[in-house]
């Protein structure tokens, strides 16, 4: 009994694993183990022998038991001091390079136009893209009968049969945050509201849902010259080359008097889009001086203050410039798209910094 239990006792303290110690436990006091067969014998043995023969293996089985189980507690222990000593972090590295998202090319455009008109003065904006018929049109000398509300393709929000709220349209143009500046801050004003607008219209250069920068200065003596410079200035800003060629062409828009609308130069050939060369003609903004009805709308009196607003398309300014030929490809969500034209979300615009680097 002696050597059974150096021999396994030794066997005990050397195996590796808890394998090992399985096949050990099998061998030394499993059902046919040797500790079992000596038990076996037992019936052969005179009551006397017995006696001592019987708590003696009983003995040994149990320490042979307990020495199993210490082991294994040891090995677990081992198990998790390697686990803690191999799986580690190092939280001081820098975070490893991932895919992260893009800045879609009209958030750029709007980033690069706030940072411009930032630095002429002009401050940021807003009003609600749902807005009612007044602001929308009304307010900006349009009248219910005039036709330039039939040529917008206006979307109206639905209404309950009963329901006396004035109706409310999906805003088909920046220009109703003309009039709640005015309201808000009088004057004199100069302010810019990027956003976005909609009218039922789609093709290449049209989509239903689309993004403007309206511009508003008034004060005690703007003339068209400072329209003019304006416009001039934050185009040669904006598209960072100095053979941007611009037309400045005679138009009419109720809420002006008198109006212009300015074309940019552009070629379309083989499916790209250049600015600055070509014979054809992008129309990009709407402008002129504000009518006098409109100032007077926004409550400010048209007797004292004059100014000049604009109407820029962003979308077509963010095709002309990243050469994007069709319009509709800005709203697919295609993650190729979106990943080829997209720009860095941390790199924010500044004049000084660099627009688009
Ligand atoms: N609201 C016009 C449009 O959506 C654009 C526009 C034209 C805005 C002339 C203006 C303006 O502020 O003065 O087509």
């Amino acid at each position: 009994m002696d050597d059974l239990k150096s021999k396994y006792l030794s066997q005990i303290a050397n195996a590796a694993d808890e394998n090992a110690l399985e096949t050990i436990r099998v061998a030394a006091v499993g059902k046919k183990g040797e500790v079992a067969l000596k038990m076996r014998e037992l019936g052969k043995m005179t009551p006397e022998q017995r006696q001592e023969a019987g708590p003696a293996l009983n003995a040994l089985k149990n320490e042979i038991n307990s020495a199993i189980m210490a082991k294994k507690a040891g090995l677990a222990d081992a198990a998790l001091d390697e686990r803690l000593r191999t799986e580690w972090l190092d939280v001081t590295l820098p975070t490893r390079a991932r895919r992260t998202g893009t800045l879609h090319p009209v958030s750029q455009a709007q980033e690069e136009l706030t940072a411009i008109f930032a630095e002429l003065g002009f401050s940021v904006a807003e009003g609600p893209r749902i807005d009612t018929d007044w602001y929308n049109f009304d307010a900006l000398n349009i009248p219910g009968h005039h036709p330039a509300r039939a040529e917008m393709d206006t979307f109206y929000m639905h209404r309950a049969e009963g329901d006396d709220r004035p109706p409310h349209v999906l805003r088909t143009h920046t220009s109703p945050v003309q009039i709640r500046s005015m309201e808000k801050m009088g004057a004199p004003l100069r302010i810019i509201c990027p956003g976005g607008v909609y009218r039922a219209d789609y093709d290449q250069t049209h989509t239903p849902m689309f993004h403007q920068v309206e511009g508003l200065a008034l004060d005690t003596d703007i003339s068209m010259a400072n329209l003019k410079w304006t416009l001039e200035e934050f185009v040669k800003a904006f598209f960072e080359v100095d053979n941007v060629e611009l037309r400045f062409r005679a138009s009419h828009f109720p809420f002006t008097e008198p109006s212009a609308e300015v074309d940019i130069r552009c070629s379309w050939k083989d499916g790209t889009l250049k600015i600055g060369e070509g014979d054809d003609w992008m129309e990009i903004l709407g402008s002129g001086m504000v009518h006098p009805k409109v100032i007077a709308a926004g409550g400010i009196d048209p007797d004292v203050y004059q100014g000049f607003a604009f109407g820029i398309g962003i979308d077509r300014l963010a095709m002309l410039k990243y050469g994007i030929p069709d319009l509709r490809a800005f709203f697919d969500s295609d993650l190729r798209w979106l990943r080829h034209y997209g720009f860095q979300c941390l790199d924010m615009p500044s004049l000084h910094g660099g627009l688009s680097r």
